[in-house]
């Protein structure tokens, strides 16, 4: 008798089980959930379902990328919700968390709720807001719903967004229990180098003015005031070997971490090639720390990766340091890059699965996401890992046009996205009329 509801199969993919191992089988999507996983499963409908052949392609869980910037509303220039959600379908990223330094700031329960509704119009993957620490707004902090959780810029920001005084980041750790997400530089020091270092147009003096010791410092305090108040607490973006020692040296199990590709990947010889492009915050560093950081991702000290995508126009990047701004865009390029270097063998498949998906999931209390398995939504990406593509700039989705990685060449790109059972991208198509779902979070108890 036929299934009551269409059905998707995927067949005979490499498909990554949850304990790490791959078997060559069939996935079967029934609504918007993963319906039964095995070596062979019974023929399809023909009238009513849909099927994949999928052979030679490795099917991962979606990429959760849990550190975004889009731009909506506010900066539409530079992206919007419905031209970053395109680009994250493109890169096989079926769920992201973004951040609220848009305009106006998301900083309260209207502007959250503004985001969500642009996002249920828009977007074509799942969506989550972070909420903006302001040194006011603690009532907003504790209320807001649904959220990741609460995002703090302790530097590298200007306005209401900056809490950069110990006494107001005290009185946020000290109050409720969601995550608090940190990015981690200290203004007071970055104020006083910008001073000694006026003057210099090289971009590459961004590294030595948002130095290695400015993004310790703030760490530091971050995880002093987390481990006073038992307070969750999660550091973005990572970017030095000083912080990757210090978490390897005391990281309490409520504290986690993330690291971009771009970190991980490029190092400060990137400004001889590309200049401002390389330009972000926290800045890229020394091939060391690019060492550093790889060996604690591989010892779980770091626990997942972001892109911290956060596309500016070409034309404001050649404004000229330092009046160029600060940010790359990353949804596209993430996890061929990644997979990439898992081919190389400098990680398993099955790692980069985990850093860009399951252990995501896990931290922010998504149940029901980050596996291939019955019960958990269909968000899911088939890749292909045997062939290599350069990053072109003409072939990309996202609004602000370029990448820090083009000429670079890549296997492991995405040929079929799949989101909440449906194909949101195949073979090179987006379909753009297809809608992804506001995602929820468990709190930590
Ligand atoms: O380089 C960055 N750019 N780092 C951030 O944390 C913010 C971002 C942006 O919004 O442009």
């Amino acid at each position: 008798m036929a299934d009551p509801l269409p059905c998707l199969y995927i067949r005979n993919a490499r498909i990554l089980m949850p304990d790490g191992q791959f078997i060559v089988g069939d996935v079967q999507v029934r609504d918007h959930l993963i319906a039964q996983v095995a070596p062979k499963l019974p023929p399809a409908d023909p009238l009513a379902d849909k099927e994949i052949d999928a052979r030679g392609l490795t099917l991962l869980p979606g990429v959760i990328d849990p550190q975004v910037h889009f731009r909506e509303p506010g900066l539409e220039h530079k992206e919007d919700l419905f031209t970053a959600s395109c680009a994250c379908a493109k890169g096989g990223v079926t769920s992201f968390l973004e951040m609220p330094n848009t305009s106006p700031l998301t900083t309260v329960q209207d502007a959250l709720n503004d985001k969500l509704r642009r996002a249920s119009e828009k977007c074509l993957v799942n969506y989550g807001f972070f909420i903006g620490a302001t040194a006011e707004n603690l009532p907003d902090l504790l209320e807001a719903n649904p959220t990741p959780g609460i995002k703090i810029f302790m530097g590298s920001m200007h306005g209401a967004l900056l809490v950069d005084q110990e006494a107001a980041l005290e009185r946020i750790f000290a109050k409720g229990r969601r995550l608090i997400a940190v990015h981690a530089e200290d203004q007071e020091r970055i104020r006083q180098r910008r001073e000694q270092f006026a003057g210099i147009t090289d971009p590459a003096i961004h590294s030595q003015i948002q130095d290695n010791q400015a993004a310790l410092n703030a760490t530091q305090l971050a995880l002093r005031l987390s481990k006073k108040y038992q307070r969750r607490l999660h550091i973005l973006h990572l970017s030095t070997a000083e912080e990757a020692e210090l978490l390897r040296q005391d990281k309490p199990d409520w504290v986690t971490a993330e690291v971009t590709p771009q970190h991980l990947l490029l190092n400060t010889e990137a400004y001889k090639t590309i200049g401002t492009l390389a330009q972000m915050n926290p800045p890229l560093r020394l091939p060391h720390d690019n060492e550093v950081l790889w060996q604690a991702l591989l010892d779980g000290v770091i626990d997942f990766i972001a892109t911290d995508h956060a596309p500016h126009t070409l034309e404001e990047k050649a404004k000229g340091y330092p009046n160029t701004p600060s940010g790359m865009p990353g949804v596209e390029t993430s996890l061929p890059l990644m997979l990439t270097q898992a081919m190389k063998g400098r990680c398993t498949v099955a790692q980069v699965a985990n850093w860009m998906s399951t252990a995501v999931a896990k931290a922010y209390g998504m149940t029901n996401k980050g596996l291939i398995a019955p019960g958990y939504d269909a968000d899911l990406v088939l890749v292909d890992l045997e062939t290599y593509r350069p990053v072109k700039r003409e072939e990309l989705q996202t609004k602000c046009g370029w990448s820090p990685f083009e000429g670079w060449n890549l296997t492991g790109s995405p040929v079929v996205t799949i989101v909440g059972g449906q194909v949101v991208y195949e073979y090179g198509k987006l379909h753009t009329n297809l809608r992804g779902r506001a995602l929820t979070f468990e709190e930590p108890k």
